[in-house]
């Protein structure tokens, strides 16, 4: 076996620039939830022009502190990253999942139309329900399944009523650096067993998150608004993704294909939310294909 999961670790971050507290005026971008998966990635995307903010700065839920600091930076451009991501918590507690995910958005987006900074809002996938039997298209009405889910929902309704203006991104099924991904976790369970069972009948669009913030960053460059979905093109099982990560990583286990329902958790998942983004490569904007973005992380990580 070699590149056993066990060594693994992930990537250190590097900022491009340090969160500046006291920095008076900036018009350049600013990464919400920049210490989160997608916002590290952002702020290597966006270069270094592009400052970020953390929790440890402001709470998006605080509507006061969120105007105050957001006027005194000044972004030109808002990348809103942050967010309630842990999708059982936001079932068992709504007030987590609404707190951030609509409330704190609509403080932003609030927040961007006084200042007329461009906003860029990052949503989910599970908007959807799963019920369909293709990837869905910005066009297909969202019926979420679970709470995380209709919070990123409202958060998304609330953006666009406070900014028309704004550009909606919707992703899926992100890996990128840090723990706690698909990716990880296959890998951690392959380092403690020599088998693992894995969701024949679960689907999404898997997305190296590094991949997705050079692609928030093109359709930025577009002037596009309005809502996108932007993700690793293909579609894929729980079960491909973890014997693609398995094979990529030369570890000798066993996958077996099994039922979602062999899994249950507080939030019901979707069975199918692969993204249709044929509306971003209209614009020239399309991702690598899933199994590609794997690869790379992989071998970035140095897994494989
Ligand atoms: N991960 C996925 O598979 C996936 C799939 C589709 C869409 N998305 C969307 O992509 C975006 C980024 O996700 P991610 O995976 O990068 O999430 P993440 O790693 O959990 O990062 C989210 C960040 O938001 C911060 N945050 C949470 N609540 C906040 C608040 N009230 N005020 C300020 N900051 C707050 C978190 O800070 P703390 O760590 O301090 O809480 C964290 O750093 C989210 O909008 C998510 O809904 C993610």
């Amino acid at each position: 076996m070699a590149g056993g999961a066990s060594s693994w670790k992930p990537a250190t971050v590097v900022l491009h620039k340090p969160i500046n507290k006291n920095k008076q005026t900036d018009r350049g971008p600013l990464i919400l939830g920049c210490r989160g998966m997608l916002g590290r990635a952002c702020l290597q995307a966006f270069g270094p022009d592009a400052s970020g903010c953390g929790r440890g700065d402001f709470d998006i839920a605080d509507r006061a502190g969120v105007l105050a600091h957001l006027s005194r930076l000044s972004p030109g451009l808002i990348v809103n990253c942050a967010a309630a991501t842990d999708v059982d918590r936001c079932e068992l507690d709504h007030g987590y999942a609404d707190t951030a995910n609509a409330v704190g958005a609509s403080h932003v987006a609030e927040a961007a139309a006084i200042l007329g900074a461009r906003l860029v809002h990052i949503s989910t996938d599970f908007v959807f329900g799963g019920r369909e039997g293709r990837p869905y298209r910005e066009t297909d009405e969202p019926s979420p399944l679970n709470y995380y889910g209709l919070s990123k929902l409202k958060g998304e309704r609330a953006v666009l009523a406070a900014l028309p203006s704004a550009l909606v991104v919707r992703a899926s099924w992100l890996y990128g650096d840090g723990p706690g991904h698909f990716p990880a976790r296959v890998l951690s369970w392959a380092s403690e067993r020599s088998e693992i069972r894995m969701a024949a009948d679960q689907f999404g669009s898997p997305t190296f998150a590094e991949d997705l913030a050079r692609g928030i960053r093109a359709l930025v460059a577009t002037g596009v608004q309005g809502v996108f979905h932007l993700a690793g093109s293909g579609c894929a099982s729980r079960y491909d993704v973890a014997w693609e990560t398995l094979a990529l990583a030369k570890l000798n286990v066993t996958v077996v294909p099994v039922s979602a329902s062999e899994f249950p958790s507080p939030a019901p998942r979707p069975a199918n939310t692969c993204l249709d983004c044929t509306k971003a490569a209209g614009l020239g904007v399309d991702l690598p294909p899933w199994r590609d973005g794997l690869a790379r992380y992989l071998r970035t990580s140095g897994i494989s």
